[in-house]
């Protein structure tokens, strides 16, 4: 009796994919994580590691001389992952220095857009998928973070503008809205009242690996996720799906 093998291929086998921010975090776990689905990575990030190049996404001209320089040595991009993102001191929207919005927006939207465009031309060709890094505070706002907020609700905005404008082309372009995340950007942040809060806050009541993030940007890269474009998925263990504790009354 003879034995059938079916081998499953991977998911993005064959595939080229780049991601930013790739030095570190959320970043970092996505490309090691899409390299584990069978894609070739190159990951950009302004500090340059062995496994990203040093590239400044602010840097238009540069960006698209790093496309290219992608296309020559791979042939194509199936996937761009715009994963780089900084966040400003928390201060109240009053004392917000403006040029705090001014560095949020030049990263967190415009080096987006600058690396957008420029994989724009490969992903055209490859049809292919951006997936987009917004956060929950592009849902749900975050105290005292009003620069890094309008930048990621700008980050929703723009992926639903993408969306429809490359659908056509057979280019879809999603978000992700990560919840807080165990990475050097969040764990600045981290306090014993801040876990507390998550802990009540946050209805699954924790905070999550980067490789939580990185499987959902994974899913939405990838062919499995055909149908899907526009979404701005919460990945945030529900944290943006309501209050879980209000000590309501009047049980049936
Ligand atoms: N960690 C969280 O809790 C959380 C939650 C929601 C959203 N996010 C988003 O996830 C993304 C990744 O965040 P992280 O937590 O992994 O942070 P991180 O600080 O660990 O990684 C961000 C990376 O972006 C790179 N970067 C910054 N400016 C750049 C520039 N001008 N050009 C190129 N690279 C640049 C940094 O060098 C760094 O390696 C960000 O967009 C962040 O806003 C994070």
């Amino acid at each position: 009796m003879s034995t059938e093998v079916t081998t499953v291929p991977a998911p993005l086998g064959g595939r080229t994919a780049v991601v930013t921010g790739a030095a570190s975090g959320i970043g970092a776990a996505t490309a090691e994580f899409l390299r584990g689905q069978g894609a070739t990575v190159v990951g950009w990030d302004i500090s340059g590691t062995a496994e990203a190049g040093p590239l400044d996404l602010t840097d238009a001209a540069a960006v698209k001389a790093a496309a290219a320089a992608v296309v020559a040595e791979h042939g194509s991009i199936h996937a761009l992952v715009n994963c780089a993102g900084i966040i400003t001191p928390n201060l109240p929207m009053e004392t917000v220095d403006p040029s705090d919005f001014q560095k949020c927006f030049d990263v967190n939207v415009v080096g987006l857009v600058n690396a957008s465009q420029a994989v724009y031309p490969a992903l055209l060709e490859a049809k292919g998928a951006v997936v987009n890094v917004a956060s929950q505070a592009a849902l749900v706002c975050l105290p005292h973070q009003s620069a890094y907020s309008a930048s990621k609700g700008a980050v929703a905005a723009l992926t639903r503008s993408m969306a429809i404008d490359w659908a056509e082309a057979g280019i879809r372009v999603n978000a992700v809205c990560p919840g807080f995340t165990l990475t050097p950007m969040a764990v600045q942040q981290m306090t014993p009242e801040l876990d507390a809060a998550v802990s009540r806050r946050v209805p699954m009541g924790r905070m999550f690996q980067p490789d939580e993030i990185a499987s959902v940007i994974s899913f939405l890269a990838s062919d499995a996720s055909s149908a899907v474009t526009g979404v701005v998925m919460a990945v945030d263990g529900g944290w943006t799906a309501g209050e879980p504790a209000l000590p309501m009354g009047g049980a049936a």
